[in-house]
């Protein structure tokens, strides 16, 4: 069984996986309307990736006899200045959301929950390689100023990424 303090805090994180998909989304677009179609796709599959993030949160409250309850996602932001503007701040939304998994694998810890702990151990893995594949193209963008042919070099190959669906909770 779940303890209560431990569900409280994996339901608000089915809240901030879904608020960050959003937010994905909307920079999805932004990039759409720019006519950067690789840099669209590549936010649109962060998108369907914390969609999953949340569906793994979802799945695992549910799983150990909690229940998962959705609330309101807050409106993102929708519109930004340039490219690397948009990828610091997709940066520091990565560096909040490790915030956010190591603070509930503390909770597990002080919960002593040890299925949660081991459950999340996959997020913190995760986070890893989010940090590291956003700081990788802000390094890329910062070298080339944001602009320039070689944008639309970054473009072609971020269009190139494709969805890797990951596996359901307790799998
Ligand atoms: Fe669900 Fe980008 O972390």
């Amino acid at each position: 069984m779940l303890p209560k303090k431990l569900e409280a805090a994996l339901n608000e994180q089915v809240n901030a996986e879904l608020y960050s998909a959003y937010l994905y989304l909307s920079m999805s677009s932004w990039f759409e309307s720019k006519n950067l179609k690789g840099f669209a796709n590549w936010m649109r599959i962060q998108y369907q990736e914390e969609t999953a993030h949340a569906m793994k949160f979802f799945d695992y409250i549910n799983e150990r006899g909690g229940t998962a309850v959705l609330k309101a996602i807050d409106a993102p932001k929708g519109k930004w200045k340039t490219v690397i503007e948009i990828f610091q701040e997709t940066l520091k939304h990565e560096l909040h959301v490790t915030s956010l998994i190591n603070n509930l694998v503390n909770v597990s810890i002080s919960e002593k929950d040890h299925a949660t702990n081991n459950f999340l151990q996959w997020f913190v893995s995760e986070q890893v390689e989010e940090e590291a594949n956003v700081t990788g193209i802000l390094e890329e963008l910062k070298m080339i100023e944001g602009k320039g042919p070689a944008l639309f070099m970054i473009d072609r190959e971020l269009k190139q990424r494709v969805f890797v669906p990951i596996t359901p909770a307790g799998a």
